[in-house]
């Protein structure tokens, strides 16, 4: 960037982490829209706080209504939000935080920006996988009749596309498991990730 001179901060990420007591990660939730990323994403920012880690959750639906408000859902704009989430996450992340992220990010290549942003040692893909069907039939938001009467363009799965991860960290069915045993699952993969290892010397 011309004119741009970026520094560093005097505090190092080692004095962070052991400040903060846990592993800086990403928790990244990808999925059609009524599959249960925030539901999931909730609980799971509610159980790791109770356990005493520092994470925040950002999901799109909020996002949307601030940062993003600019944003509409064309493929550009869509870049466009997740980029700026990952650029968020990163902060955050480099604050010393657990991120939750549950956004639809539908395209492979915006989803790869995103770990690339962050950094791919901090960043676990979650894809919270369920049927177009079974999204459309719970319809919690009356999105999906309102996608199909032409009322909403660009509707992901109706009128614009959803490109599975091809190599997640992890898949959640939601059609075939209840949100219980979907938490209980996330939980057991992720917590392990964010315990304070312990590092050699020589990183102080
Ligand atoms: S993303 O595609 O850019 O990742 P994001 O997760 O931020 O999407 O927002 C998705 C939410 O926006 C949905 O849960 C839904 O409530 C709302 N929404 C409004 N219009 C659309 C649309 N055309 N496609 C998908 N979701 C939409």
């Amino acid at each position: 960037m011309k004119n741009i001179y970026p520094f560093k901060s005097k505090v190092c990420p080692e004095q962070r982490r052991q400040l903060m007591q846990q592993e800086p990660q990403l928790v990244w939730l990808t999925g059609l829209s009524g599959s249960g990323k925030s539901t999931l994403a909730l609980r799971l920012e509610h159980h790791l706080f109770h356990r005493g880690y520092k994470v925040y959750l950002l999901d799109g639906d909020n996002i949307r209504n601030g940062l993003c408000r600019d944003l509409g859902f064309s493929e550009q704009d869509r870049k466009e939000n997740i980029r700026r989430v990952a650029e968020v996450s990163r902060l955050l992340l480099d604050a010393g935080m657990v991120v939750i992220c549950a956004f639809i990010s539908p395209y492979a290549e915006e989803r790869e920006l995103a770990r690339q942003i962050v950094g791919p040692d901090r960043f676990t893909e979650v894809y919270i996988s369920c049927p177009l069907q079974v999204c459309e039939q719970r319809d919690t938001k009356g999105l999906y009749a309102k996608a199909r009467a032409g009322l909403i363009a660009n509707f992901t799965g109706i009128s614009a596309p959803y490109e599975e991860p091809p190599q997640p960290d992890m898949t959640i069915r939601t059609d075939k498991e209840s949100i219980e045993n979907s938490l209980d699952k996330l939980i057991t993969f992720v917590e392990p990730h964010l315990r304070l290892q312990q590092r050699m010397k020589a990183a102080m």
